[in-house]
């Protein structure tokens, strides 16, 4: 097995060695020795419509055969225009227009730029703070980096970061009204309002966070009312309510904005990952024209130039992965095979160190703890969540492991979010696997 310091690749890990993989087929991963591993995860919450999919590996042949790259300062093209208006269908509220980036975090980096920009010509400076929900997560770029309420990320680096105020997240697994108290300042929202006059309102650009919790929370839901009473929130103080979809968008929950359920709608939106099933790299941020014509008529265009925004190869595999989508009805897809998942994972919550398990859709976060009746988690020096997630990878399964979130250090969490195609015998196989890992970690 390849690892450092053997050949020239700087890996991602410089202490493990790691298998090295030659092909993906549906939601399974095979290496060089013939192992094979079932992708429970999609790589990092991805993968949607499974590895191999045909159509749009020609769909991205064809495209860079035709017009494989232009800058978008110079010239539009069909993929981009069909895209955006795909996208603007499907979005949330008079969201209308797409700016595509590569990544969640250029996307995150993008849309608080945006914020900024269109309070300094709506003649509003004064508006420069960002809020964020803590824990949360929005990348790894520096101002991503400084709304991420992530402080292990952040270790090396805080002299380079802006200051973020933060909103404690609602996490009704540790929340003391485990989310039932529509009292509640952080299951309802209120804190937010709290922060917000705290700062001042007349200083607050925006606010950002995850509409369904990411692996910072795994997969917390907020109550039902949450979101709309943040939208009411932010209308009265005029912060910009940035939701961030780059996990949680393009289906992953079962609709296609993880919004929908909750009936709200925010000023500007991102999403990434799942929009083009990681054959590409592509993010987006959505915005109305409310807000894009104040730089239209000013100064004329987003401050925030990159070379391969609007990218013809990207936009063409994201329209083909909504092609498939469709084709194969996908979206109602994940609700059904959701709702399979989570009721065969119910199992899993008679295991002593099962905490919890949580999420919506093809997305769950299962927690573990020292001791499930206090929810007292793991010491950190135990690191549950990493061995978890090895014991998983060595029984042929592929979860997502955090760690952090019970207090900023502790906490211990592996992820699921199977592609769109999972069949019940894989997500039978999935339970399956993650059991047997259970039992060798404890
Ligand atoms: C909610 C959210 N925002 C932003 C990002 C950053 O995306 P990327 O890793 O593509 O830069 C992530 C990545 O996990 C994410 O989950």
């Amino acid at each position: 097995m390849p690892g450092y310091p053997d050949g020239h690749v700087f890996y991602r890990s410089l202490n493990r060695q790691l298998p090295l993989a030659v092909r993906g087929e549906g939601c399974w991963l095979y290496d060089a020795t013939g192992r094979s591993w079932l992708d429970a995860v999609g790589g990092a919450f991805v993968v949607s419509l499974g590895h191999g999919n045909k159509h749009v590996a020609s769909a991205i042949g064809a495209q860079a055969t035709t017009l494989g790259y232009i800058n978008g300062t110079q010239f539009t093209h069909e993929p981009v225009e069909q895209l955006a208006a795909e996208l603007a269908r499907r979005a949330p509220g008079d969201l209308s227009h797409a700016y595509f980036l590569g990544s969640g975090s250029e996307a995150v980096e993008a849309a608080l730029k945006l914020a900024r920009q269109y309070w300094v010509e709506s003649g509003r400076p004064e508006k420069t703070k960002v809020l964020s929900l803590a824990p949360g997560y929005h990348g790894n770029t520096m101002l991503a980096l400084s709304a991420s309420g992530r402080p292990r990320y952040q270790t090396f680096f805080h002299s380079w970061l802006v200051s973020v105020p933060r909103v404690p997240a609602p996490y009704p697994y540790r929340c003391e009204c485990a989310g039932q108290s529509g009292d509640c300042p952080v299951c309802s929202g209120a804190a937010l309002e709290r922060v917000i006059l705290e700062e001042g309102p007349e200083t607050v650009a925006a606010f950002i966070a995850e509409p369904v919790g990411g692996s910072s929370t795994g997969a917390s839901i907020p109550r039902p009312e949450y979101w709309r009473n943040v939208r009411a929130i932010c209308d009265r103080h005029r912060v910009l309510w940035i939701a961030d979809e780059v996990l949680s968008g393009a289906g992953r929950t079962g609709t296609w904005s993880a919004l929908e359920p909750y009936g709200a709608a925010p000023d500007l939106l991102t999403m990434g990952k799942g929009i083009t099933s990681g054959y590409v790299p592509l993010s987006v941020v959505m915005a109305p024209r409310r807000i894009v014509d104040v730089l239209a008529k000013g100064s004329g265009a987003l401050l925030h130039a990159q070379t391969f925004s609007h990218h013809p190869v990207a936009c063409a595999a994201a329209l083909a992965t909504i092609e498939e989508m469709e084709r194969q009805a996908l979206l109602p897809r994940v609700a059904v095979m959701g709702e399979v998942l989570h009721r065969k994972l119910e199992v899993l919550r008679a295991h002593p160190m099962v905490g919890d398990v949580r999420g919506r859709g093809l997305l769950v976060g299962i927690e573990f703890v020292a001791n499930a009746a206090t929810r007292e988690p793991f010491p950190r020096a135990q690191k549950f969540a990493e061995r978890f997630a090895q014991a998983a990878f060595d029984a042929g399964l592929v979860v997502w492991p955090n760690t952090g979130h019970a207090n900023g250090v502790d906490g211990d969490l592996a992820m699921l979010a199977p592609p769109f195609i999972v069949t019940e015998a894989e997500i039978d196989e999935i339970v399956n696997r993650f059991g047997a890992a259970l039992e060798i970690v404890t």
